[in-house]
């Protein structure tokens, strides 16, 4: 089990480092039919939706998870808040309902979107979270109004350090203080990825010294990569989005892999993640040349391209708050074997309903997904499509 399932706070006192869970508790315990519904805004990874089913836990509640696209079906929604008194008597336990992740509904102008939504918390015989990163979004502003805001902050870094030495303690691994406090502060805040960090690096390891993590190269966070991607990700302006590289000291090299790694975790649109990927393989192309043929002027074209082309290849900016992540290359190192069998397996079965050679699958389909497998809505189509385990998830992502 990954181990930021493995360690999810199972009690409200187990999530660390947010003072306004006091505030969530207090609303749940207060809450009655037509009261507001709450919700939980912060940054990735700290603790927002693990709260919720913390709460469930503690409380001994039926936790009842409804997507953004569940919006879209009013009826089925109707059962489920309840309000005929048949389903009372049905489940003696409480109720609670989580709707997770709601600024990646869509507006108002979609009927299924917020409307719907306003309309569920309004009737709702039970009470409902809801989470978002920026409550402040503008796609949100009514919805507002019939929520109450509890802020999630980015986990403190001690806080960070003392649960990544709560969790070494417990899988008996011995780990430098040094090596806690460069992941902690690597993750600005985001306690997932500081244990999703620890977890690849500690693989296969009983003991991590900071040479393990230099060997691994895993380096310290470097703030301005993060306003390089964020002008190349927000503007659409080209001179703009080149000339941020260009007058920096970063390694254009680097920058090519932490974009890379972001483009699904900016762009929404899947046709502008296809455009964008597209610009990167061009630029790929000349990065290669730089190599082969020590050319350094190709090396001004794959700026160009990377920089220029990713940032035109959405519509518009996305007015959203995106939590770059670096370029997941430790994860390669730590690869675990595999067996031959299990990945035939599912290249098998997805080979019959594409009609493509199981090399194709290997070489172009499994990397892909990868990608896709960033959001969650098209992870969740494509486990659906080719009946993929937990297991067969595990294999690609590892592969
Ligand atoms: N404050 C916290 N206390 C304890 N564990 C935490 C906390 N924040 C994150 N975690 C760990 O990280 C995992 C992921 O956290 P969670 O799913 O709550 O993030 P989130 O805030 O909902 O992020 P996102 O915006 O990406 O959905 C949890 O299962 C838990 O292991
Ligand atoms: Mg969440």
């Amino acid at each position: 089990m990954e181990w930021t399932k493995k360690y999810r706070p199972k009690k409200l006192d187990e999530v660390v480092g947010q003072k306004t869970v006091k505030d969530f508790e207090k609303w749940y315990e207060e809450w009655k039919p037509k009261k507001k519904a709450a919700l939980i805004w912060g940054g990735p990874g700290v603790g927002k939706t693990a709260v919720v089913y913390a709460l469930a836990n503690e409380k001994n509640l039926e936790l009842i998870e409804l997507n953004a696209s569940d919006m879209r079906n009013a009826s089925g929604i109707e059962e489920i808040v309840g309000n005929s008194s048949k389903q009372m008597s049905l489940f003696k336990r409480g109720k609670i309902i989580l709707i997770d992740e709601v600024d990646g509904i869509s507006g108002a102008s979609d009927r299924g979107g917020v409307g719907a939504l306003t309309k569920i918390i309004k009737e709702s015989r039970f009470p409902i979270v809801l989470t978002a990163n920026d409550a402040y979004n503008p796609k949100l502003k009514t919805l507002r109004n019939y929520c109450e805001l509890i802020k999630f902050t980015g986990v403190y870094l001690r806080s960070i350090i003392a649960r990544l030495r709560e969790i070494c303690k417990s899988e008996g691994i011995e780990c430098d203080e040094k090596v806690l406090d460069i992941i902690g502060r690597q993750s600005g805040g985001d306690l997932r990825s500081a244990i999703n960090d620890l977890e690849a690096i500690a693989r296969g390891r009983k003991k991590i010294t900071e040479e393990d993590l230099k060997a691994l190269g895993y380096r310290e966070k470097k703030q301005d990569i993060f306003e390089i991607l964020k002008v190349i990700f927000k503007t659409r302006n080209i001179r703009n989005s080149i000339e941020i590289l260009r007058n920096s000291d970063k390694d254009p090299d680097e920058i090519f892999w932490w974009i890379e790694e972001n483009i699904p975790n900016e762009y929404e649109d899947m046709r502008e993640v296809a455009k964008a990927y597209d610009y990167l393989s061009i630029a790929d192309l000349f990065r290669n040349w730089v190599r082969i043929r020590q050319n350094w002027r190709f090396k001004k074209y794959m700026i160009d391209i990377m920089c220029g082309g990713v940032s035109i290849s959405k519509k518009e900016m996305y007015r959203k708050f995106t939590h770059y992540r670096p370029p997941n290359r430790i994860k390669m190192y730590g690869t675990t074997k595999l067996s031959r069998k299990q990945v035939g397996e599912i290249c098998e079965r997805m080979s019959e309903k594409l009609h493509v050679s199981s090399q194709i699958i290997m070489r172009e389909y499994f990397p892909l997904m990868k990608i896709l497998f960033k959001r969650d809505e098209w992870k969740k189509n494509i486990i659906e499509e080719f009946e993929l385990s937990k297991e067969d998830l595990k294999m690609i992502k590892e592969l």
